[in-house]
């Protein structure tokens, strides 16, 4: 199967440094804390770069239907203690994870996938397990949508994606039965970061 990642991949980490300095990683990582990491499912984790920054010792498995990031990823995190995986995380029979990982990914699908994917994220997930989830929500000032939408534009034409707007990712945690923990937002609410637990 094509990959749609494999030209964007090399550069992707440095365009995202380019354009929002170190917020994403930020997102990533400040709920994440510093803390004794549980056994973890990290799903399209990308390259892995800004998790270098952790600095801790992880233990799970690592998903990404990219090879070209799989492979960045690998290198990146060689001696994380995480086993990489290619492919769709939904296709392992692994759970009972303590956390899942999951950011900048859920604005890659379409509406009509999004429940099953958390779906079977929370299926994978011990009953007091956290997801961690970062990801852009609707720009707000005039500069944020002009980046989003060149953003899109990019995307679109590098890796086919589809979506014209970001999901109603609340709707969708509150539908599978997610509440949120905790929040901290990002540049005016444009970038959030959340710890999401099962209420139900
Ligand atoms: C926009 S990139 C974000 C990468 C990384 N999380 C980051 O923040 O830099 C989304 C990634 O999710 C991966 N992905 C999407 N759906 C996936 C799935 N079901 N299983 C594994 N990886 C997936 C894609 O291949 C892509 O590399």
């Amino acid at each position: 199967m094509k990959d749609p990642y494999s030209s964007v991949a090399p550069f992707y980490s440095f365009l995202v440094n380019l354009v929002f300095g170190s917020g994403l990683r930020e997102a990533k990582l400040s709920n994440l804390g510093n803390r004794n990491l549980g056994k973890i499912l990290i799903i399209g984790g990308g390259d892995g770069k800004d998790y270098k920054h952790l600095k801790l010792p992880m233990n799970g498995d690592f998903w990404e239907k990219s090879e070209a990031m799989l492979e960045l990823a690998k290198k990146n995190l060689t001696n994380s203690g995480l086993n990489f995986h290619l492919g769709d995380f939904s296709k392992s029979d692994a759970k009972d994870y303590e956390e899942i990982w999951l950011h900048f990914v859920l604005d890659t699908l379409e509406n009509d996938e999004l429940a099953d994917f958390l779906q079977t994220c929370r299926s994978k997930l011990s009953s007091d397990g956290k997801v961690y989830f970062a990801d852009f929500y609707p720009p707000v000032s005039r500069w944020q949508k002009l980046v989003h939408g060149i953003m899109i534009s990019f995307f679109r034409v590098s890796t086919g994606y589809q979506r014209k707007e970001v999901p109603d990712y609340d709707r969708f945690f509150t539908k599978i039965g997610f509440a949120k923990a905790k929040e901290k937002t990002l540049k005016k609410g444009w970038i959030r970061s959340s710890v999401l637990e099962i209420k139900d």
